[in-house]
Formats: C-alpha cells, sequence, structure tokens
C-alpha cells in the first residue's frame, strides 16, 4: 500500500522545479495528481508523464476565478481534492530604493496572495468533502533570513509562514492540517542562471553546511512527508529543508581564524 493511493493532490506551479518534482513523487506513491500552472505547456508535459494518472489545467493563481475554477476542474475530473500543494512562485531582484510597486505586487500577487487564494478555494472543497485533507505551502528560508534585493520576495515569504499558521488554527477542527515547506537553495529553472554563476554559487556554498544546493526530489520527499498520515500531528509548521543555511548566520571557523587555521587537530591526526 503506498501512502497516496486512492486520493487525488492538486499543485500549483506544478508545471516545474520543485512543483513538477512534487507531482511526481505524490504520483510515485498513487496519487491522481492535476498539475496546476499557468503555463500550460509545462503543466501538459509534466502530467503527460503521469498517463491516466495526471490532469493539465492552466490558471494563474493570481486570479481567484482561475483559482477556483481550477479546484472545480480536478472535482469534475477526479472527484475531489485531498492534497493540495502550492509551489507556484518566483522572486523580483530589485533593492528597495530601486524597487518599482509593480515588481513589489507582482512578486506579493503570485507569492503571497496566489498562496491565500488557492488555499481559500481547496479548504473550501476540502470542507465540502468533509473528509479532512492537508495543504502544504511552499515558503522559503527567506521567510526568516534577509537577503538584500529580494525585499518583496522575503516579505511574502514570510507571510506564507505566517498565513499557514492562521489557516492550520481555522481548519484544524475540520481535519485538514496546513503545513509549510521551506526550502533552501534548490536547483531548479528558476536557480539556473545563479547557479552558474560562479562568485554567487561559491557565496551561497560557503555558507550551506551541506556544502551543495537541494536536489528537488529531496524537497518533494518532505512534501509528501508532511502530506502523509505519518505526519497527522503537524500543523501549522513550516519545515524548513536547507542543508544547514539558516544555522550558517555566522562566519565561518575558516573565515574567522584565516589562513592560520588548519582545519581539525583530530582530522589532521586522521590524515
Ligand atoms: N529554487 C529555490 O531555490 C527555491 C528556494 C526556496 C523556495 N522556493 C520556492 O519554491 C517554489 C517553486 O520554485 P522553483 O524554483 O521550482 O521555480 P520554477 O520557476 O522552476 O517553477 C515555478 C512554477 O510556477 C509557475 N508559476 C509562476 N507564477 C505563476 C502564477 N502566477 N500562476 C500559476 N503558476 C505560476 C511557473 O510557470 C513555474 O512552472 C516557489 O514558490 C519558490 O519561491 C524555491
Amino acid at each position: 500500500m503506498r501512502r497516496f493511493d486512492g486520493l487525488t493532490a492538486l499543485v500549483t506551479g506544478g508545471g516545474s522545479g520543485i512543483g513538477a518534482a512534487v507531482v511526481r513523487r505524490l504520483a510515485d506513491e498513487g496519487a491522481r495528481v492535476a498539475v496546476v500552472d499557468r503555463d500550460s505547456e509545462q503543466a501538459r508535459a509534466v502530467s503527460t508523464e503521469l498517463g491516466g494518472l495526471g490532469l493539465a489545467l492552466t490558471a494563474d493563481v493570481r486570479e481567484e476565478a482561475a483559482v477556483a475554477r481550477a479546484v472545480a476542474d480536478a472535482v469534475g475530473h477526479f472527484g475531489g481534492v485531498d492534497v493540495a500543494v502550492n509551489a507556484a512562485g518566483y522572486g523580483a531582484a530589485a533593492e528597495v530604493v530601486d524597487m518599482t510597486l509593480e515588481q513589489w505586487r507582482g512578486v506579493m500577487d503570485v507569492d503571497l496572495s496566489g498562496v491565500f487564494l488557492s488555499t481559500k478555494h481547496q479548504a473550501r472543497q476540502m470542507l465540502r468533502q468533509g473528509r479532512g485533507g492537508v495543504i502544504v505551502n511552499i515558503a522559503s528560508t527567506n521567510a526568516e533570513q534577509p537577503a538584500e534585493g529580494l525585499a518583496a520576495y522575503c516579505a511574502a515569504k514570510a507571510g506564507v509562514v505566517m498565513f499557514t499558521q492562521v489557516a492550520a488554527l481555522e481548519l484544524a477542527a475540520h481535519g485538514i492540517r496546513v503545513v509549510g515547506v521551506g526550502p533552501g537553495l534548490t536547483e531548479t529553472p528558476a536557480t539556473a542562471a545563479l547557479l552558474q554563476t560562479s562568485g554567487a554559487l561559491a557565496a551561497y556554498l560557503d555558507n550551506i553546511a551541506a556544502g551543495r544546493p537541494a536536489q528537488v526530489a529531496e524537497i518533494a520527499g518532505l512534501v509528501a512527508y508532511l502530506a502523509s498520515p505519518e505526519a497527522a500531528y503537524i500543523s501549522g509548521e513550516t519545515v524548513y529543508i536547507d542543508g544547514g543555511l539558516r544555522a550558517r548566520s555566522y562566519p565561518t571557523l575558516r573565515q574567522r581564524r584565516g589562513e592560520a587555521y588548519a582545519g581539525s587537530a583530530f582530522l589532521r591526526g586522521q590524515a
């Protein structure tokens, strides 16, 4: 028995990156999955991989009518929605003094209002069904870690964390869990350019204890766990998965001691 046998999932931003990996993981574990994305081609490409278990839906999470329609179409096709994952999102880079209101609103509309609209209509459907459900909102380490040039993104993701807590409180009595996942730097099309910028990648890696970015399958594994009955007592929580990125808010030992630091005495003894 796989963890999502007989269940239906809906994933926003399911056409790429983390969302697509979540689609694949939930389907591997038995779910039928509605792949929702504003990019129809990408949604169709990912959905096609699942054969009869997939359904491609085009919707922009900024538009309430489109979000509601996507939920209704998933229900029309599969009969219900048991698990929803809200991964549609992006970041726009500009310093506060340069950022236009349009850039600010663009990020807020997708990353925060999109999560609100998606959760609202997914939860309404779960309430109509009366058998509970799970909603997983994708936040980011930037909900906790301020990053220059990413004010809107950081504020939106911090908003997602708090929104998730409030929605969880409101819906818990109905057997609906709302939880968050906060990835650190993850290899996706959205970060491809950054990962190819050698200086930028090196600066990130200096601060990622794991020494590498996350793979999307690792994020999807955590999402699947949180969406499964094994996580039945986790509610309102955002779980970070960052290879130690948030813990490294202090200069490394090598940075602090400089060239003179030869490394662990124990390890030198082992060599
Ligand atoms: N990649 C990372 O390092 C990282 C780290 C932390 C959090 N995240 C978050 O993970 C989520 C997925 O990011 P990713 O890196 O996989 O990006 P991605 O660009 O690979 O995928 C995002 C998907 O969302 C879709 N999308 C964007 N705006 C939309 C809208 N308005 N309506 C519907 N669909 C829309 C895009 O078409 C795309 O298919 C985002 O919320 C992002 O903020 C990513």
